[in-house]
């Protein structure tokens, strides 16, 4: 069976593409018009990353998006999803504190939006809050290597796990979240040859983001991909688009159309 042929993406299927060999193929979304857009290309996952605080929101990191904000980019791209699988991002603040409180927040999301799974950042300080979210039959997804939500501790986006010790970290929280019963793990800005390694180590299919060659898929963040950001440029970025241009260049058309008098045209009009 190949990816085209799944009506509906689960996590079963993703992980019957790990077994055959079949890369993942993964993208953001934040709302209903371009969720459409992805799923309709067939994309197999879609991630309503917290990301959305920088693309959609302007701030400068992934921390002040809110549980409730989430939720409602979440509603907006179910709407449009008929095939892949949608898994939210818990946002910084959500799942930290206790494991009690990741789990309302965890069934917050599923039960408000109507997504499939869950992804939070962390390993074994967050192992507790994974275990309880398991429990109530969430599917989780982790997130290891450069963690956007701790971007204050690391003070820099740089590649994570080049010394030995933060990669054995990285290599010990890539099995405990699979013992856990985590179906995926995301692995951001790491070596590729730690990233195959890690990716060889598991069952479970591992989706990377500057993370090399050697992962069972691949996620980048949807405006990024199309240019309409134009400021991030890191290496592992391939741009497909180049929308900001695009949609800049169309808007200066209509203020010149309009301005000259050209709009509406006689066809343009009742
Ligand atoms: O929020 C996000 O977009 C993410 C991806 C970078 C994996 O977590």
């Amino acid at each position: 069976m190949a990816s085209n042929d799944y009506k509906k993406v689960t996590t079963h299927a993703l992980l019957e593409m790990k077994q055959r060999g079949e890369k993942i193929s993964m993208l953001t979304a934040y709302d209903y018009s371009f969720a459409q857009i992805i799923d309709d290309a067939n994309i197999d996952v879609i991630l309503v990353g917290d990301s959305a605080s920088n693309v959609m929101a302007g701030h400068i990191s992934t921390l002040p998006i809110t549980l409730d904000q989430m939720i409602y980019h979440a509603q907006s791209v179910i709407r449009a999803v008929d095939r892949a699988l949608v898994v939210v991002d818990l946002p910084f603040g959500s799942y930290q504190g206790n494991s009690k409180e990741a789990l309302n927040s965890a069934i917050r999301i599923m039960k408000e939006s109507g997504a499939h799974a869950v992804k939070l950042e962390g390993g074994a300080e967050v192992l507790e809050s994974i275990t309880r979210i398991l429990s109530a039959g969430i599917p989780v997804m982790g997130h290891l290597g450069l963690t956007p939500q701790s971007i204050f501790k690391f003070g820099t986006y740089t590649v994570r796990a080049k010394e030995e010790a933060e990669a054995e970290k990285l290599r010990t929280d890539a099995k405990l979240l699979e013992e856990a019963g985590c179906f995926g793990i995301v692995l951001e800005k790491i070596p590729a040859k730690l990233a195959t390694e890690v990716t060889k180590s598991v069952e479970i299919p591992v989706i990377g983001i500057g993370a090399g060659a050697g992962v069972d898929g691949q996620v980048l963040v949807l405006h990024d991909l199309i240019g309409l950001t134009k400021e991030f440029n890191p290496r592992f970025l391939r741009r497909y688009l180049n929308l900001y241009d695009d949609v800049k260049g169309a808007v200066e058309s209509y203020i010149a159309d309009v301005k000259s008098k050209d709009f509406p045209n006689d066809e343009e009009q009742y």
